[in-house]
């Protein structure tokens, strides 16, 4: 099948990219101190090069003592990180690319098997670690407050900087996702309940600050996933119905495009249609979304910290979904961090010189 249609321009608000090729946030941890470095730029720089459409970053934590669980993961705050960034988006820039970072706080997360350990305790709606056990304290209203107020600075930091666009991480049981999830949200203030609609407050007020930090006219990406680490079977929302539920709070408070994480995006999310979640997602909301999930490659990426191998598989699934008007852009993760060209090589059908992904891509920024 013909790739021409990933190649149309896609605009929305004051974003414009050249296709509809997205490198999915992919964490490297090779930001020492949070601080990402001229190796950084050049690794998102040759993404660029290599024409993807939008770049997301790896996530990148806000500004809040035990917001990062890894040493490596890079902060989007102070004026060191902030440098950084400045140098990462510059870079990206010059070779004609677009970027948005990845905001992100971790929640509650197992201690590092480094020992290493962030200044506070880890933080997350009621400090349980799914999917059993606690690991940190349960979030005050106060604290929910200054959490909401660092995703907004972040997101404003990221506008100043130059950054095209802001994507919050809401998905694979990070904070955000903490609070939707029913086991890991057990609150009996406003920020808890029995409906997935009830436990989208706090992302709801997260998007509204950030909304008011950026303006109307710059877009925010909010990516979501139903499965959760330690229960890839999780619906979140387990109907339509509550799908919409859960998703119409957040276009309320002002976001923009749904970013709907898959492990595999030919994975129907409800019986009785074939179409995936990022199909539902604009169905049900009518706005723009992205998919992501083995596109392009034989195994998924839960395999893949597992230390598996993937090899190259046919777009021909994905076009068909994608020139249905599925979904408006594509995410690509594993083979963009193997590849730079990865990109250049889909449009010129060079199919031979692709190269999959091996677990070696990981131990450095090629
Ligand atoms: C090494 C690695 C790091 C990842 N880090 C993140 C992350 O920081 N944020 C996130 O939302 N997803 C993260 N993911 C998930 C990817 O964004 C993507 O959804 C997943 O790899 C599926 O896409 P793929 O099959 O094209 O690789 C990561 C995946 C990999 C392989």
């Amino acid at each position: 099948m013909s790739t021409n249609n990933l190649f149309q321009p896609f605009q929305l608000k004051s974003l414009n990219i050249k296709n509809r090729i997205v490198m999915a946030p992919m964490t490297r941890a090779f930001s020492p101190n949070g601080i990402p470095g001229a190796n950084v730029a050049e690794y998102y720089k040759r993404r660029a090069e290599g024409q993807v459409g939008l770049i997301l970053s790896e996530g990148t934590v806000i500004d809040r003592p035990s917001s990062n669980a890894h040493p490596g993961v890079p902060h989007f705050y102070g004026t060191e990180a902030l440098n950084g960034w400045k140098h990462v988006i510059d870079a990206v820039h010059a070779a004609g690319g677009a970027m948005a970072p990845q905001i992100w706080h971790q929640g509650i997360q197992p201690n590092h098997p480094s020992g290493w350990l962030p200044s506070a305790p880890f933080e997350g709606p009621s400090g349980i670690l799914a999917p059993e056990g606690t690991n940190g304290k349960a979030l005050t209203e106060e604290d929910i407050a200054d959490i909401v107020r660092a995703f907004a600075q972040a997101a404003a930091d990221a506008k100043r900087l130059g950054f095209e666009t802001v994507e919050l991480h809401g998905a694979h049981g990070y904070l955000i996702d903490q609070f939707f999830y029913a086991l890991t949200n057990k609150r009996t203030d406003k920020y808890g309940g029995n409906t997935i609609g009830e436990r989208t407050r706090f992302a709801a007020e997260v998007i509204k600050e950030v909304r008011k930090a950026v303006g109307e006219d710059y877009p925010i990406i909010i990516r979501l996933s139903q499965f959760k680490p330690t229960e890839y079977n999780h619906k979140l929302a387990a109907t339509p119905a509550e799908m919409e539920a859960w998703l119409t709070p957040m276009v309320d408070a002002g976001v923009d495009i749904f970013h709907c994480s898959q492990r595999r995006f030919w994975e129907p999310e409800f019986e009785g249609d074939d179409l995936n979640f990022a199909g539902w997602a604009k169905k049900l909301t009518g706005k723009a979304t992205i998919t992501v999930g083995s596109i392009g490659l034989s195994g998924d990426f839960m395999g893949a910290f597992q230390g598996e191998s993937s090899s190259p598989s046919s777009l021909d699934e994905l076009l068909r979904r994608f020139d249905r008007g599925d979904f408006d852009l594509v995410a690509v993760g594993r083979p963009l961090l193997a590849d730079p060209a990865w990109v250049v090589k889909i449009k010129e059908e060079r199919n031979g010189e692709l190269k999959g992904f091996s677990k070696e891509a990981l131990a450095t920024l090629i």
